[in-house]
């Protein structure tokens, strides 16, 4: 079931240098949801920005909803200056979740960077995870350790000018963990991030055999597959990212 709903902000504010939390109530837009969909934000009333943007579920928790968003340009700067009480209209839950469940005994690793960290927060919160690996260019990107309290899985971050964790991309760590797994096969990768970095981690991933989603965030306007504007290539053809992805298999993907 998918709603539009109107709701007010019960909070938004800076986490870090990078990251903005954006919070509010709502049963219908909270119920049943998981990891992995998303919401399609209007953010003003008259048409200016014209489309919504779309933002991956970061937590929920009862019947409050939170969203965590970088600025990346006008729409997301407008957001930061909505405040307590300002109305937003909101559709959702939108999109195919990662799968949460698991058969056998497989060791999961999630792989994140930029944009792709909320959703791949709340899979860990939602689910039984290893490792949650994150990228980031710098130290200021790092996200307060309570953003990770309910997380179980070990938390390992990547920083491109060595100013916190392990110097490098993402797939510096995933390598490693990969080399000291005696089966590799039993691996299972969910990846959400920039498309290079989900490439390596996907070229990585074919090296060895090992099975995975990404979640492809391609740039979206109706996110209910009205537009046709977030075509992604698989080996079925060209499907929307909105309604059949945002998270495909690793293998139904097409590289260029
Ligand atoms: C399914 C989905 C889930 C998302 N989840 C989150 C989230 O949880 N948190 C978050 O901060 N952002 C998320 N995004 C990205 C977010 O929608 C964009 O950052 C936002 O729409 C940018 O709007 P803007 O007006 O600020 O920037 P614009 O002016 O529209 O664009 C500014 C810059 O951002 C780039 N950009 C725009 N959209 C994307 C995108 N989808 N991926 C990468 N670069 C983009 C543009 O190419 C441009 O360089 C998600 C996107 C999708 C499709
Ligand atoms: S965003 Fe319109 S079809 Fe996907």
């Amino acid at each position: 079931m998918m709603y539009d709903e109107l709701v007010a902000i019960t909070e938004n504010r800076k986490v870090n240098q990078d990251y903005w939390k954006l919070s509010f109530h709502s049963p219908k837009l909270a119920q049943g949801v998981r990891a992995g969909q998303f919401i399609n934000v209007q953010l003003e009333k008259n048409s200016d920005p014209f489309l919504r943007r779309p933002f991956s579920y970061y937590r929920v928790v009862g019947n409050q909803v939170e969203i965590l968003y970088e600025i990346l340009g006008r729409g997301t700067q407008l957001l930061t200056y909505k405040q307590k009480g300002d109305q937003l209209k909101v559709l959702g839950p939108l999109g195919k979740p990662f799968t949460a469940k698991m058969g056998g005994a497989r060791k999961r690793i999630l792989v994140a960077g930029g944009v792709g960290v909320p959703p791949l927060v709340f899979l860990a919160e939602q689910t039984a995870v290893d490792y949650l690996l994150i990228g980031c260019k710098s130290k200021g990107e790092v996200l307060p350790k309570k953003e990770f309290a309910r997380v179980k899985a070990k938390v390992m971050y990547t920083t491109e000018d060595s100013s916190y964790g392990t110097k490098g991309f993402v797939t510096v760590l995933l390598r490693e963990i990969i080399d000291r797994e005696k089966n590799p096969k039993s691996i299972f990768i969910q990846t959400c991030g920039p498309h290079a970095m989900m490439n390596a981690v996907m070229k990585l991933a074919s090296e060895f055999g090992i099975e995975g989603e990404a979640s492809i965030d391609e740039r979206m306007a109706c996110g209910v597959g009205a537009c046709l504007g977030c075509m992604v290539k698989t080996r079925d053809g060209y499907k929307t990212s909105c309604i059949e992805g945002p998270v495909f298999q690793f293998g139904e993907l097409v590289h260029d």
